[in-house]
Order: C-alpha cells, then sequence, then structure tokens
C-alpha cells in the first residue's frame, strides 16, 4: 500500500493506479481508529472497484469546542495493518495544514438536513463533515465512495451535498456491523468502561423492539417512540439525546412507519455520545 500525505502525491498515485486501463475508484473516508465497520466497508470497495482508496484523517472541524477531539483514538500502525489486510491500494493520511491552509474559508452547508437529529445536538458538526467529504472527493476523485449506514444523518447530509453539487461520485451505503450482543461497533465504544459497556446495549435493545412492532403490523410511529422510551427508562444511567422516526431523507418526522423510513437515536452513556439506527424493511 503506498501511504501519501499531500494532495500533489495523493492526486498523482490514483492517476497512476488509474492507467493504462481505465479502472473503477472506490473510496473509503475514515478519521481511524478503525474497526470491523471500517473493514466492511473496505470489503465492499474491494468487491466492487478496481482501485481501493482509504483515508485517515481526524478532522477538526466537524468536533465543537467540547467534544473529543484531542482524545479522539490514533492508532494509525494498527490502521495500515488493516488497510495492508484489505489490499488498500493507496491511502491519504494528510495534517491539518495540509487540509486546510491558512485563510481557508469556503464551507459546504446542506441547509435544514443538516441541523437535525445529531446537528441539532452538535451544531456546526456536518458543515465540517460535508466541507471535509467534498474536498477528500476533489483530492481522490473517487467514481464510489463507501459509508456505513451507522451514520445515517451523514449519510443523508452527503446524498444531498453530491445531489445538488452535481458531484460526480455514487455514494454505497453499507449495513450496520454489530458485535454479537447487538452494539454497534464505533470507534468511541473504547471509551466505555464494563458497566457502560452493558448500559450501551439499551439503543439496539430499543431499535429490536421498535423493529419487532413494525414487523408485527403496527404502523404507528407514536407506539414506537413509547416502547423505546420505555426501554431507556429501564436504563436511566443512559441519558437519551433524541429518539426519532423519520424520512431517512429530509430527517423530517413522520407518522407512519413505512418501508425505508429511519428509526434513529442518540444517548449519552456517561461522558460518550452514541449512536444508532435502523431502516425499516418493507415488502414493497
Ligand atoms: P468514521 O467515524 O471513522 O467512520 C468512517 C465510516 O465508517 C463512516 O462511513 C461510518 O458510517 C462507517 N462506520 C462506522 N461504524 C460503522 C459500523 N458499525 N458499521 C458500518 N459502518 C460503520 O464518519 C466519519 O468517520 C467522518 O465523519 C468522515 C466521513 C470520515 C468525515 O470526516
Amino acid at each position: 500500500m503506498q501511504i501519501t500525505h499531500t494532495i500533489p502525491e495523493m492526486r498523482a498515485a490514483v492517476h497512476a493506479l488509474r492507467q493504462p486501463t481505465p479502472r473503477t475508484v472506490g473510496f473509503v473516508p475514515t478519521m481511524g481508529a478503525l474497526h470491523e465497520g471500517h473493514r466492511s466497508l473496505l470489503r465492499a470497495a474491494r468487491k466492487r472497484c478496481g482501485i481501493v482508496a482509504a483515508s485517515i484523517f481526524v478532522n477538526p472541524t466537524q468536533f465543537g469546542p467540547k467534544e473529543d477531539f484531542s482524545r479522539y483514538p490514533r492508532t494509525f500502525d494498527d490502521d495500515c495493518r488493516m488497510l495492508e489486510e484489505e489490499r488498500v491500494d493507496v491511502l491519504y493520511a494528510p495534517n491539518a495544514e495540509e487540509m486546510y491552509p491558512a485563510g481557508a474559508s469556503t464551507v459546504i452547508r446542506v441547509e435544514g438536513i443538516s441541523d437535525r437529529l445529531d446537528g441539532a445536538s452538535r451544531p456546526g458538526h456536518f458543515y465540517g463533515v460535508a466541507t471535509v467529504v467534498a474536498k477528500l472527493f476533489n483530492i481522490v476523485q473517487p467514481d464510489v465512495a463507501f459509508f456505513g449506514q451507522k451514520d445515517a444523518v451523514q449519510g443523508a447530509v452527503l446524498r444531498r451535498m453530491v445531489r445538488d453539487l452535481d458531484m460526480p461520485v455514487e455514494l454505497a451505503i453499507c449495513p450496520i456491523v454489530r458485535e454479537a450482543d447487538g452494539l454497534a461497533l464505533s470507534s468511541r465504544n473504547r471509551y466505555l468502561s464494563p458497566d457502560e459497556r452493558r448500559q450501551a446495549l439499551v439503543l439496539s435493545r430499543a431499535l429490536q423492539a421498535a423493529e419487532s412492532l413494525a414487523e408485527h403490523g403496527d404502523h404507528n410511529a407514536t407506539p414506537l417512540l413509547e416502547a423505546m422510551r420505555q426501554i431507556f427508562a429501564a436504563e436511566p444511567a443512559v441519558k437519551v439525546d433524541y429518539l426519532a422516526i423519520v424520512d431517512s431523507d429530509t430527517l423530517l418526522p413522520v407518522e407512519s412507519t413505512q418501508a425505508g423510513v429511519l428509526v434513529a437515536v442518540a444517548a449519552h452513556v456517561g461522558s460518550t455520545r452514541l449512536i444508532d439506527n435502523l431502516l425499516i424493511a418493507g415488502k414493497s
């Protein structure tokens, strides 16, 4: 695997890899601290594309002033091992100066969607995400970019950005990878104490309850939300940020839980904020 740190190096590397026959470039952007969720994206990219590029960049502009930027896990050597195992062709690992030269003043704001759900709790977060992902797309110029359903709101923001700005890239959204007991994998899970790790299962438990109600024909959002609230009430140490049943593109609340509707949750377990979600499956 080639490792690049600057924009010209990365552009030249991808350009050379594309030659001589045109090959599709798959791209997996990450903030590192890689786990099996990231691995699933790398595998999806490897399966579909001739060339696989990845990036590791802990993007400062998507962290709020009181958030965990400085203590976000940085495990570059282990990450490179996983990228090698998954036969990634080229890694882009810039520093902050490379991505944000002095005077950088352009920001992408996907209005509306960026301020819903996680965007409401983390003001400005999705401006940071959209801007860095747009920049990474311009640097790597991928044909297909792979993201996880785990970050459903991020997916909605980026889908809208790509559509509105006519970006020549296809977004592939891959399923959530979970631990055997249901906890969605996250780089932030390593912050959890053993007690918190157990408490954190309430997120997936609440979603499973909503899913089974929906499968048994309850198509109203209100009872699903109520069932989820009750499950959280049994784990009082966990503080709910939001419980929502929304349209998966607009992120606006819906009353009827048809196929494709997003059931999403965010909660604080100790000082760690966790998110999880499910898409209501449909017969149609
Ligand atoms: P990061 O949190 O490192 O996640 C990188 C990708 O891995 C995202 O698309 C995320 O949805 C996916 N992912 C995380 N956990 C997953 C899981 N359990 N199952 C499946 N996929 C999972 O998301 C970001 O980084 C950043 O916001 C980024 C897009 C890189 C922009 O800075």
